[in-house]
């Protein structure tokens, strides 16, 4: 079957026809470069439907991708997610080339925190385990402990056995995580003077947001169910908390995946990025997913066909991290890959 057929077969009920044939073109291009340069490809389940379906060789959240990155034996790791993602393949492996295929495909709240933060934070709370959340860059995983992914961050929690922890920078899946694993979290403000240290606490978290889930809303989901009252809410934990304990369910994008798959309900809304629910509605024709369009996460919409086929091509953009802050950046995800989480969907 030629890729457009296959692409039809899959898509034709989600994305138009005229777009199937032009891409499934780039798509073959792409995967006849990706076996010239001995490649793998990555894929981080936010991608476009013809993208998503037509060229990874692996599909997943960022725990499972992180994981194949590590098990690699390919020269090169196209990663087709968001910079913080690209970074993690190269701290795991640092012999390959990674490439993303975006100049910056930033994440807001890998924006949100600083390693200049992190030892601030140290300093005021000396002896606190830090958890940092996998959505940061490889400076900031360096200063940390252990990292975590919305997989296995109660998990992470949990492993370290402490009264109190650090854990960074997102305030909705610290929140999430905190009632969890029943701990009392309090945000310490900026001002060196506040008494925050001296406050009663088991977590202590920080004020970043993901610019998508943070505009999901208890009203949304309301909606939702005024118009079908049999829909099955499924919301990402980086979502804030009265919106995740408003939903059905609250985990990893896989999860979600999965949750949808082995379901027998009819509708779903799908609290995060669009695309997704795109996904999740090619491969459950017999469902109906909705999905809050309007809001987009613009950092991993700025991976495209176009985009892929030039990284392979022109060998761009190569992601580096210097060697000083990899090995103390290696130590936090190695930690983390090796607690169980959400389970893999090959
Ligand atoms: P997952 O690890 O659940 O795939 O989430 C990554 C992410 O950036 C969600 O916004
Ligand atoms: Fe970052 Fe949010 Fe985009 Fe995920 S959806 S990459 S957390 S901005």
């Amino acid at each position: 079957m030629s890729m457009y057929e296959q692409l039809k077969a899959k898509l034709s009920h989600v994305v138009p026809d005229a777009e199937l044939r032009y891409k499934a073109e780039i798509a073959d291009e792409i995967n006849r470069l990706k076996v010239e340069r001995n490649a793998v490809i990555l894929g981080h389940n936010y991608m476009e439907p013809v993208l998503f379906y037509s060229v990874p060789d692996f599909v997943g959240d960022s725990l499972e991708l992180s994981r194949k990155a590590a098990e690699t034996d390919k020269d090169i790791i196209v990663f087709c997610g968001v910079r913080f993602m690209a970074e993690t393949a190269k701290i795991l492996s640092p012999d390959k080339t990674v490439l993303l295929p975006a100049k910056k495909a930033g994440c807001s709240l890998a924006e949100s925190i600083t390693a200049e933060d992190i030892k601030h934070l140290r300093k005021r709370f000396p002896g606190v385990p830090v958890v940092t959340y996998v959505n940061t860059y490889a400076d900031v995983k360096a200063e940390s402990d252990i990292c975590c992914t919305s997989g296995n961050a109660t998990a992470v929690v949990e492993s370290l056995h402490s009264d109190t922890i650090i854990f960074l920078p997102d305030e909705y899946l610290a929140r999430n995580t905190a009632r969890e694993t029943g701990k009392h979290i309090i945000f310490p403000t900026k001002d060196p003077k506040a008494v925050d240290a001296e406050l009663d606490y088991q977590m202590i978290g920080w004020r970043g947001k993901c610019e998508v889930h943070e505009r999901f809303t208890v009203e949304d989901i309301k909606r939702a169910r005024e118009q079908f009252p049999d829909v099955v809410v499924l919301a990402h934990p980086e979502c804030p908390p009265e919106v995740c304990e408003a939903a059905d369910f609250s985990a990893s994008t896989s999860a979600m995946v999965k949750y949808v798959k082995d379901s027998k309900a009819e509708h779903f809304l799908i609290l995060t990025e669009c695309a997704m629910g795109d996904n999740i509605a090619a491969e459950n024709p017999d469902k109906e997913m909705l999905r809050i369009c309007s809001i987009r996460c613009p950092h991993m919409n700025e991976i495209t066909m176009e985009e892929t086929r030039d990284a392979l091509l022109k060998t761009q953009y190569v992601i580096e991290v210097p060697e000083d802050i990899r090995v103390r950046a290696y130590q936090a995800v190695k930690r983390m890959t090796e607690i169980g989480g959400a389970g893999k969907r090959d």
